[in-house]
């Protein structure tokens, strides 16, 4: 089946911004006329948020790195057939909140267990679907982690969404190289965008590169 819409991803450390700049470049794809589709990972389906639920939950104790990789693809899997695939098919810009880059920079990288395995899974149980672009959000790790943290002890909910953010720094730091390994091994793929910047002027920029990549080639 062709590709009609398009698939847009979004990476970074956690707090790094990429909510924010994903809601911000759905609204302007709107007002483009174009049908968006909003979704995030670890979710996206209905069995996506329940296996987020258990595995972001910092109650979640001792989950061993390969339960945890093997759920990640569980919610993927799920998402790519319910969600992503149906959504591009039928014309629309799906624009997603992490993908498997996320599993190759965090169970890859961050838990050692290596690229290999991740892109194995993700060429059986998801058929190798790639994003048409990536915006890799580069930030420091000390002020990325600083931020989620301090966003997830203001949080209201009952939702405890922690359990990645207590790990240390050398861990983030094994995640952003890899995200770097990433955007080097696919630069036609992946845009790094600076987020240390304000929001606005992040913005602009990710606008910039959607048109310059994917607007000029749809019409
Ligand atoms: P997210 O909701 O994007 O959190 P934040 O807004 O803090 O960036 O992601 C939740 C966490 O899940 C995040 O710490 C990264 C982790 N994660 C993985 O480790 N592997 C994966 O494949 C995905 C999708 C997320």
């Amino acid at each position: 089946m062709p590709r009609r819409g398009k698939f847009i991803t979004f990476e970074g450390l956690d707090g790094c911004g990429k909510s924010t700049q994903m809601a911000r470049l759905a609204d302007v794809l709107r007002e483009q006329g174009l049908h968006v589709v909003t979704t995030r990972e670890p979710g996206g389906t209905k069995t996506g948020e329940k296996i987020r639920e258990v595995v972001l939950d910092s109650r979640t104790l001792g989950l061993d790195p390969m339960a945890e990789l093997a759920m990640m693809f569980a919610a993927r899997a799920q998402h790519v057939n319910e969600l992503i695939l149906p959504a591009v098919h039928a014309g629309k810009w799906v624009l997603c909140d992490r993908f498997t880059d996320s599993s190759e920079a965090y169970q890859g990288g961050g838990r050692k267990l290596g690229s290999e395995a991740v892109l194995t899974l993700h060429r059986v149980l998801c058929h190798d679907l790639q994003p048409d672009l990536t915006i890799l959000m580069t930030s420091d790790v000390a002020a990325s982690v600083e931020r989620a943290r301090r966003r997830n002890t203001r949080k209201k909910s009952a939702k405890d969404e922690n359990r990645f953010e207590q790990e240390n720094r050398t861990f983030f730091q094994r995640v952003m190289h890899t995200y770097h390994l990433i955007a080097k091994r696919e630069p036609q793929r992946v845009a790094a965008v600076n987020a240390r910047r304000p929001i606005p002027v992040v913005h602009r920029d990710i606008v910039r590169i959607v048109r310059e990549r994917l607007l000029t080639s749809t019409k």
